[in-house]
This record gives structure tokens, C-alpha cells and sequence, in this order.
């Protein structure tokens, strides 16, 4: 499983970069607002510390809006991927996009049968929401494993990014489902490393060490 970052702060892609295990970044309206920086400023920036699909979303909910803004949002750089909600409009859009070579992320996915339809209208990657379904007490991670079950029938290239993540069991439960991608914010990355064991281990190692050097 790949993991992208889900951050449009670019610290904290930055730092997570340095560790070798980031292949993307997904950003959203409310990202890039906690920021307080101009959108395409922060994409562009983003494009110089991560080689690889980065996930910048349109802000238009009609077809037309969306298709023009995935064109202007392409020419920033090669690895920018079109973030378009998943409505009758934005499959249009997709539709449309994914004709000129454009990538795309459909966003705001919840059901599986509308991840069937992203991923036939040419959709690139889907986003399948855990979290957020978590938090209505519906299991988000039984949506990812019915979207993997449904994309393998079909052998359908669409690559599924786990999104909404807010812990380390989601990552856990979506790689052991075979998810393409997980999207994870820093804090559940710097969770993931942690481990009270490995912090007691270390500790040991040192006093030992010391106490041998004192002898
Ligand atoms: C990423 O693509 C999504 O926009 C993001 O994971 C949503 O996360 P949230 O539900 O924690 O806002």
C-alpha cells in the first residue's frame, strides 16, 4: 500500500517527505483554508518538495466550472491530479477530463456503487471517506472492503486512496483490505512510528551501554 500525505501544510510535507515513505499528497478546500495562503501558491509549492500525484481540489460544482478549472489547475505542474466531488456534475467533468489526459481523484465517496460509477466515467483514483462514516456509526472500513472487492471483479484500473483517516487502525484495517493507497495526516503518521516498546527498548540499550563504559 502507498501512502499519500493529507496536508496542505507544507512543513509537515516537508518533514514527512524526509522519511521516504510519502508517494503523494491530497489536499482539500479546508486544507488549503487552515493555511491561510494563496491555493496555488501552496499546490505549487507542494510540486517542489513531493515527486509524485498531488491532489488539488476544484471549487465549481457545475461541469462546465470544473472542467475549466481542472485545465488551469493541470498547467501548474505534470503531477497534479483534479480533486472533483462525486455528483452528476463532477462525473461530466470526469468524463470529460480523463478524455484530455487529465488525472482525477473523485472525492466525497461513501458508497461503493458510487465508486463504481467514478471509476467507469475514467476517474483516476477514488476517495472513499472511513472517518467521516465512522463518526455516523457506519463502517467505513466495510466500504473499502466492498469497493476492493468490486474493482478486482472487474479488474477496473481505478486505484482506491483510502481517505478520512484518523488513526492507525484505519491504516492497518485498509492495508490488510488491499487498498491501492492510504491518505494519512501527519499526526497519524507520527503515530504509527511510536511505539512505548521500542522507546523502552532504546532506553535500555542506553543505560546498559552506560553502565558498561562505567565499569
Ligand atoms: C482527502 O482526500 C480528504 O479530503 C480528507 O481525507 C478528508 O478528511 P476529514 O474527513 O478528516 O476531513
Amino acid at each position: 500500500m502507498k501512502f499519500f500525505i493529507d496536508t496542505a501544510n507544507v512543513e509537515e510535507i516537508r518533514e514527512a517527505h524526509q522519511l521516504g515513505i510519502i508517494d503523494g499528497v491530497t489536499t482539500n478546500p479546508s486544507l488549503i483554508a487552515k493555511e491561510g495562503r494563496d491555493f496555488i501558491e501552496v499546490v505549487k509549492e507542494i510540486t517542489t518538495i513531493v515527486e509524485g500525484p498531488i491532489s488539488a481540489e476544484v471549487i465549481s460544482s457545475d461541469t462546465e466550472g470544473m472542467v475549466k478549472e481542472a485545465r488551469e489547475l493541470t498547467k501548474i505542474h505534470k503531477n497534479i491530479v483534479i480533486k472533483i466531488p462525486m455528483t452528476a456534475e463532477g462525473l461530466k467533468a470526469v468524463n470529460i477530463v480523463s478524455k484530455e489526459g487529465i488525472k482525477t481523484n473523485v472525492t466525497l465517496v461513501f458508497s461503493a456503487t458510487q465508486a463504481l460509477l467514478a471509476a467507469r466515467a475514467g476517474a483516476t483514483y477514488v476517495s472513499p471517506f472511513v472517518g467521516r462514516l465512522d463518526d455516523i456509526s457506519t463502517e467505513g472500513m466495510y466500504l473499502i472492503s466492498e469497493i476492493v472487492q468490486i474493482f478486482q471483479n472487474y479488474e477496473i484500473e481505478t486505484e482506491i486512496i483510502v481517505a478520512s483517516i484518523r488513526n492507525p487502525m484505519h491504516v492497518l484495517e485498509a492495508a490488510k483490505l488491499g487498498a491501492d493507497i492510504a491518505t494519512v495526516p501527519y499526526k497519524v503518521i507520527m503515530q504509527m512510528i511510536k511505539h512505548p516498546l521500542t522507546d523502552i527498548g532504546i532506553e535500555r540499550f542506553m543505560k546498559d551501554w552506560e553502565e558498561a563504559n562505567l565499569k
